[in-house]
C-alpha cells in the first residue's frame, strides 16, 4: 500500500492501470478480506465486497476504518480514511461485482466453497476480469476445474494484515495463462507488494510448504518431550526471527558459509520428521475449542485482557518490521533465473 499506485498511470485494458480508475471486488469480509480491501482502499481502488454473513455485513465499515485510520496514523496511505470509506460498498449480491477488473475471494478453506464462489464470480464479471483466490494451500488447478474461463483464475496469496504486509504470492494453476499471471504481478506492485510468482501449481505453494515442514519437526519435538512449545518458539525467535525478514534461505546460506549446510544436511535430514497425520497435540487443542487470541485459547495460557494485548502487540510489530525490512530491500530484480533451475541475479 504505497505510493506506486497512485503515479497518475493511464488505465490499460489489463486493468492494471491508475487503480483510481480501476474497480474492484472482494468476496468474504473475515479476518483476511477485511485488510485486503484496506490495501485495495489505500492503493486507490474503488472497493465492491460481497459477504454472506449479515452480522458481518454490518460491522464490516467499522473494522475496516478502524484498519485505516490505524494505517492513516502511521503514514501507509495517502487519503483520508473517512473519504476512502466513500470508495467502499458492502453487500451479498455478486451482482455489485459488476465492472471490476480485479475479484479477490477470500472466503472459507474449502475447496467446495470456493468453486462455488468463483462461479458466482464469474456469472457476475466480464470475461477479462482477472480472479485471485486468497486460498492458502488448496492447488489453483483444483478451483479452475469447472471454470468458464480457468485462464484469467490464478492464486493470489495474502498474509495477514494484508494492508501491512509485503508478502504476495501470485499462484499459475494448469489453466492460468501467462497474460494474466503478469497482470497480476503489475496489480501486487500497485498494492505495494513484493510478489513472488508460482509458476506450476504445488499444494501449500512457497511460504506455506515451508512454514508446515517448520510446524511439523516443532510438533514432533514437543510430542516427543524434546522441548516446551516455549521453548521451541523461544529458540526459533532469537535464531531464524533475526534473519528470515533480512535473508531468505538460500541468501542466508550465502552470507554464512554454503558447505557446512551440506554436511549438517547429510546427517540431519534423515532424523527430520515426515509425519503425514496431523499431530496429535494440534488435534487435542483444536478438539478442546481453542482457537488462538481470538477465544484467549490456544497453546498458551491467556486472560482476555492478555489475548487483545497479544493482538495489539501483533500489529504495533507487523508495522515496525515492515518499516525496518523496507531499509533492506533486495537490491536487485529478483526472480530472473540466468539457467534454469541455477542461481538467479545478486
Ligand atoms: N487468516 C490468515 O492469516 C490467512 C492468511 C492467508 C490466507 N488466508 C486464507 O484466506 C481465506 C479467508 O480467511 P479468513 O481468516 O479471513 O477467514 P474468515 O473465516 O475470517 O472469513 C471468511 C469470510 O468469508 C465469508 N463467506 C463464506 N462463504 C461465503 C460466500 N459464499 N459468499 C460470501 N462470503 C462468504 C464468511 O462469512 C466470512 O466472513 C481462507 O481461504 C484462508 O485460508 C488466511
Amino acid at each position: 500500500m504505497t505510493s506506486g499506485g497512485r503515479t497518475g498511470s493511464k488505465r490499460t485494458k489489463d486493468g492494471a492501470g491508475n487503480p483510481s480508475r480501476v474497480q474492484a471486488g472482494v468476496v468474504g469480509m473475515g479476518l483476511m478480506g477485511t485488510s485486503i480491501v484496506a490495501c485495495l482502499l489505500g492503493a486507490g481502488h474503488r472497493v465492491a465486497a460481497i459477504e454472506k454473513g449479515a452480522a458481518r455485513r454490518r460491522t464490516a465499515p467499522q473494522r475496516l476504518l478502524h484498519l485505516l485510520q490505524d494505517a492513516s496514523a502511521r503514514g501507509l496511505i495517502a487519503g483520508a480514511p473517512s473519504a476512502l470509506m466513500d470508495r467502499f460498498t458492502v453487500s451479498a449480491d455478486f451482482h455489485a461485482l459488476h465492472g471490476a477488473a480485479i475479484v479477490v475471494e477470500s472466503t472459507v478453506e474449502d475447496a467446495a466453497t470456493k468453486r462455488q464462489v468463483l462461479a458466482a464470480i464469474e456469472a457476475a464479471v466480464s470475461r477479462r476480469t482477472l480472479i485471485g483466490s486468497n486460498t492458502s494451500a488448496i492447488p489453483v488447478t483444483e478451483l479452475q476445474r469447472g471454470a468458464a474461463h480457468p485462464e484469467r483464475i490464478l492464486g493470489l496469496h495474502w498474509a495477514e494484515p494484508a494492508h501491512i504486509t509485503r508478502f504476495m504470492e501470485v499462484i499459475c494453476g494448469r489453466g492460468t495463462s501467462p497474460s494474466s499471471a503478469q497482470r497480476a504481478m503489475r496489480l501486487a506492485r500497485q498494492w505495494g507488494k513484493e510478489p513472488s510468482l508460482v509458476r506450476k501449481d504445488i499444494r501449500g505453494f512457497i511460504s506455506n510448504r515451508m512454514m508446515y515442514a517448520l510446524l511439523r519437526e516443532a510438533f514432533y519435538l514437543v510430542e516427543r518431550g524434546f522441548a516446551t512449545v516455549a521453548d521451541v518458539d523461544r529458540s526459533l525467535r532469537n535464531d531464524l526471527g533475526y534473519w528470515i525478514t533480512f535473508a531468505g534461505p538460500f541468501r542466508f546460506m550465502d552470507l554464512t558459509g554454503i558447505p557446512a549446510y551440506a554436511a549438517v544436511m547429510k546427517d540431519l535430514l534423515p532424523e527430520l520428521s515426515c509425519a503425514t497425520q496431523v499431530p496429535r497435540l494440534m488435534r487435542k487443542v483444536v478438539k478442546s475449542g481453542a482457537r488462538g487470541v481470538s477465544n484467549a485459547k490456544g497453546f498458551y495460557r491467556y486472560t482476555p485482557a492478555q489475548a487483545r494485548q497479544w493482538e495489539e502487540r501483533f500489529v504495533k510489530f507487523s508495522h515496525e518490521i515492515r518499516e525496518l525490512a523496507g531499509r533492506y530491500p533486495e537490491g536487485s530484480r529478483t526472480g530472473e533465473f540466468r539457467r534454469r533451475g541455477a542461481r538467479v541475479s545478486a
